[in-house]
């Protein structure tokens, strides 16, 4: 979400944006103010429980609805005139299905079935953004779900009551306030691929995903195929908007290059089965927190399918204020990361105060000795901690390779020459207050549990990938890599847990 300041300079800023459909009409804003209720605080109502058991809700909790259709959170909201508010709904659903819900006004449907998708985790809260009249005075504003499975957790609602519009303006076609509307940068309708013509460094996008007069299906990935938001279905005038800061560098996948350099500037992609797109603004971020990754091919901006790296899905659990600059690169060792002048040696100088720099080898460690593998990892530390940086150590996430049940030790990285590279970490984060993320050891209990057959997936597959291959992750495998390393950051209470969506 932006800040309430930033969002009333969005309003005075951004061009009007002309809109058909009578249900959306409004006036040009004159002022705006944001008032958030909260689900928990009367006189809301909640035909649930008020639980405060996922961490990541505004005030003293949220809104846990049975799992029965109609059974709804309302607030009452009190507008000061007539005239079209933006409610923004902030919302958890740790399930990977949608959860949609009719929003009532004052008893009557304003919007039926706006959707509540999966935002990943009960702890990963989201907004969507929906626009209906209000009276002047106290309203009712209804969240009332369609299916069984009932509502997501319901934080709270943000409302902004505009200026009401003139008698005239809800006769034709007028302005509206945000969103801003498709810029000129971005072209194609499926996908719609966007460029902005920047120098390398981080940047604030805002996206408004939907339309108000059509449903639409949208992914949002930038650059190499990095993920920013899993396709979200969006009903008919629901548009849900997403700030994130982008790490533009160049060449804009691998640092080295292998797969391809990619196109200097930013390009943002919006895919899926039906784009949509309602406005895009990208703006310089000012002093982000940034999280380094330094790490191999399992790590790494993959630029070609069907290969991914879990720093390239990372992005989808990361909002504003903090960026993932993905400096893996495909076949290096805890000794050529350092060496090769493409990776340590650019990275370090662009670390600043208490940015994290996650650090993962081993794949490609496979003669190295366990005191040259603890010098290579020692060196990187002190080196991250001189710039003022936070140094992490990530343990390797396992191979698939099986031995009955069980994982045999190569699956484990126990190297060519009997070195236990993950043991190592672990030891060495102890004698060095390193923390220590240990991806080995969570991978290891993931792919076991799926098993033999089913952990397939998580890797690549000749019958789905064209290719077969155990150690590199499909799209789905690096979600759940990056799934495992963020619930590392949560164990270890990094920084960037402020910034979890
Ligand atoms: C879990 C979760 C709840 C959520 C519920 C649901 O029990 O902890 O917060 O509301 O699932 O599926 O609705
Ligand atoms: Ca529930």
């Amino acid at each position: 979400m932006l800040s309430r300041r930033q969002r009333v300079a969005l309003l005075s800023a951004c061009a009007a944006v002309a809109v058909t459909g009578a249900a959306v009409l409004t006036a040009a804003v004159a002022s705006a103010a944001v008032t958030r209720y909260e689900a928990e605080t009367s006189p809301a109502t909640c035909d649930g429980v008020i639980e405060s058991n996922h961490t990541g809700y505004s005030g003293s909790g949220f809104c846990n609805g049975n799992n029965t259709a109609g059974a709804a959170a309302q607030f009452t909201v009190t507008a000061s005139a007539a005239g079209t508010a933006t409610i923004a709904v902030r919302y958890a659903n740790g399930t990977t299905a949608n959860r949609p819900a009719d929003v009532l006004v004052n008893g009557a449907v304003a919007l039926s079935g706006a959707a509540f998708n999966g935002t990943g985790a009960w702890t990963a809260w989201a907004t969507t953004t929906v626009t209906a009249s209000l009276n002047a005075g106290s309203n009712t504003i209804r969240l009332s779900p369609t299916t069984a499975a009932g509502l997501a957790n319901i934080d709270y609602l943000d409302v902004e009551v505009g200026a009401s519009p003139s008698p005239s303006a809800t006769a034709s076609p007028t302005t509206t306030s945000p969103p801003p509307g498709r810029p000129s940068q971005c072209t194609g309708s499926s996908p719609i691929t966007c460029h902005f013509a920047v120098s390398p460094g981080n940047y604030t996008v805002t996206a408004w995903i939907g339309d108000r007069a059509s449903a639409g299906n949208t992914s949002m990935s930038v650059e190499a195929r990095r993920r920013i938001v899993p396709a979200v279905t969006t009903a008919a005038g629901t548009i849900t908007q997403y700030v994130v800061t982008i790490n533009v560098r160049q060449p804009e996948g691998q640092p080295t290059g292998q797969g391809g350099t990619g196109t200097s500037g930013l390009t943002i992609t919006f895919a899926g089965s039906a784009p949509k797109l309602s406005g895009l603004t990208v703006q310089a971020a000012s002093n982000p927190l940034v999280v380094y990754l330094a790490g191999d091919s399992t790590v790494c901006d993959q630029m070609i399918a069907p290969y991914a790296g879990w720093g390239q899905i990372l992005p989808t659990r990361v909002s504003a204020g903090a960026v993932v600059a993905n400096y893996g690169d495909s076949g290096e060792s805890s000794g050529s990361f350092l060496s090769n002048s493409a990776l340590f040696p650019t990275m370090r100088p662009l670390i600043r105060s208490n940015d994290l720099v996650l650090i993962q080898f081993g794949h490609n460690d496979k003669s190295t000795t366990a005191s040259t593998f603890r010098g290579n990892l020692t060196t990187m530390i002190s080196q991250v901690r001189a710039r003022g940086g936070i140094p992490v150590l990530v343990t390797p996430p396992v191979r698939r390779r099986f031995d009955g049940n069980q994982l045999d030790a190569t699956a484990l990285h126990v190297n060519g020459v009997g070195v236990n590279l993950p043991a190592e970490m672990r030891s060495l984060g102890s004698s060095l207050g390193v923390p220590v993320i240990d991806l080995t050891a969570k991978s290891e209990a993931l792919v076991e549990s799926m098993g033999p057959t089913n952990s397939a997936q998580l890797y690549l597959r000749q019958s789905v990938d064209g290719v077969t291959d155990n150690t590199h992750f499909s799209e789905y495998g690096a979600g759940r890599m990056a799934d495992l390393v963020v619930q590392g950051i949560r164990e270890r209470n990094l920084s960037l847990v402020s910034y979890l969506r």
